[in-house]
């Protein structure tokens, strides 16, 4: 193929080991973290406030607040919704462990809903179904797989007509954006239709933090109450005191050293460091974003020939995807040969693939607590998914590399 797409330079590493997913760093990130070490702040400082700022105007939301990783987003969205014992939340069946895991460690119950056979994305119908299972929902955590989203509009009509909150868990889909009905065009974080979305920046992830992950909402209200899950429960803003004498000093004002608990919440902060690192990785994801869609074009080129045994993931339309994940559609059993022995084979070759992901429903702790719900579309999705390598720094020649050896491993 021609060398029309560029790779992200990424001069710290390389190796001819292809994984699934990598971060790209280069000496301005590196100068950026030796920036916050030198500083006099390691845990919360300066970058960390610089990289709310700059995430929130990336993807249109008026708050951002940054935490550890993106189940500390997912539990903090848990918190400040109130999404505690008593609740319900659904979540698809497609999606990592932490989707279902941190509002049910908030002590919410979870009913898992089907996906499209095709892209693993919740569809409207998906949502009724589930809600149809339910006396009532108190949250939907909608999951944007792979970087793409589906009918957006439809799933918070849905939800609000339910009386349910939306939350966009958004991990692998910094850089899309939702095409509306009206053709209005709205980064995924912007919660045009939800009310809270959730991020990581996991290395694997559009942009990398080491460990992080974000939380964006527009509600001043609930801004607040994510920075109070953020940070222990606590507060050091005098309108909240309630112990008035212990509070302020004899001439009203706030005694220097107090702060109150509110409710207690965890330490899920990240660290100046890590913001660093986040806000000079955000600066590159116009970049980022627009190589990944590159590489994909890529991938559905060479994958053209290779139907109806490999396939490209289906395409949603209203959507504009960043690509966090490559996920082709493989036919094994066409094929004659089983998922693991496809992954081996392309492992000897110095190819990495994963599965994303065995259906979350039928994990053995959810199915004891729940029972199996027949999910068809989740075990249709499950059944033929293969993440090929996607980063940043790939190149086109690796694209071509991956897809020849899929092909000679398929017998194609
Ligand atoms: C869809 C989804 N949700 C949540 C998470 C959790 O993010 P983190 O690994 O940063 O905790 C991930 C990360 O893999 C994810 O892919």
């Amino acid at each position: 193929m021609s060398g029309a797409l560029k790779a992200v330079s990424a001069p710290v590493r390389v190796n001819s080991f292809l994984p699934y997913g990598r971060q790209a760093i280069d000496d301005e990130d590196i100068a950026a973290v030796a920036d916050a070490l030198r500083s006099d702040y390691l845990t919360t400082g300066p970058y960390v406030s610089r990289f709310e700022a700059a995430l929130a105007k990336t993807v249109g939301a008026k708050h951002a607040t940054v935490c550890a990783n993106g189940t500390a987003a997912l539990h903090m969205a848990a918190r400040a919704l109130d999404l505690g014992r008593g609740s319900v939340v659904v979540v698809p069946a497609i999606t990592f462990l932490a989707t279902a895991s941190a509002p049910h460690m908030n002590g919410a119950e979870i009913v898992f809903a089907d996906v499209d056979p095709e892209t693993g994305l919740m569809r409207p119908e998906d949502l009724e179904e589930a809600l149809s299972r339910t006396s009532h929902a108190d949250a939907v955590f909608n999951v944007h797989l792979n970087g793409q989203c589906g009918d957006l509009e439809a799933i918070a009509d849905i939800a609000r007509a339910h009386g349910a909150k939306l939350v966009d868990d958004a991990c692998h889909a910094l850089g899309t954006a939702y095409v509306a009905r009206n053709g209005g065009v709205s980064p995924i974080g912007a919660n045009r239709f939800s009310d809270i979305s959730v991020f990581s920046f996991h290395p694997v992830k559009t942009i990398a933090m080491g460990e992080g992950g974000a939380v964006t909402a527009n509600d001043s209200g609930l801004a607040k109450r994510l920075v109070r899950a953020r940070n222990h429960g606590m507060t050091r803003d005098p309108a909240d005191f309630a112990n008035a004498g212990d509070a302020f000093d004899e001439n009203g004002d706030p005694n220097p050293w107090y702060y109150e608990l509110i409710e207690p919440e965890f330490n899920w902060r990240a660290s100046d460091i890590q913001c660093a690192l986040g806000l000079s990785q955000l600066n590159k994801l116009g970049r980022f974003v627009a190589r990944r869609r590159a590489l994909a074009a890529a991938y559905d080129a060479l994958l053209a020939g290779c139907a109806p045994i490999a396939r490209p993931c289906a395409r949603t339309r209203p959507c504009l995807p960043a690509w966090h994940l490559y996920a082709a559609r493989i036919d094994f059993a066409r094929a004659g040969i089983s998922r693991a022995a496809v992954m081996r084979a392309l492992q000897a070759e110095g190819i990495g693939t994963q599965v994303h992901y065995f259906p979350v429903h039928r994990q053995p702790y959810y199915a004891r607590r729940y029972g199996v719900q027949a999910l068809p579309g989740a075990e249709r999705y499950y059944a033929r998914a293969l993440s090929l390598p996607l980063f940043a720094s790939m190149t086109e020649d690796d694209a071509v590399r991956v897809v020849d050896a899929l092909k000679r491993v398929l017998g194609l």
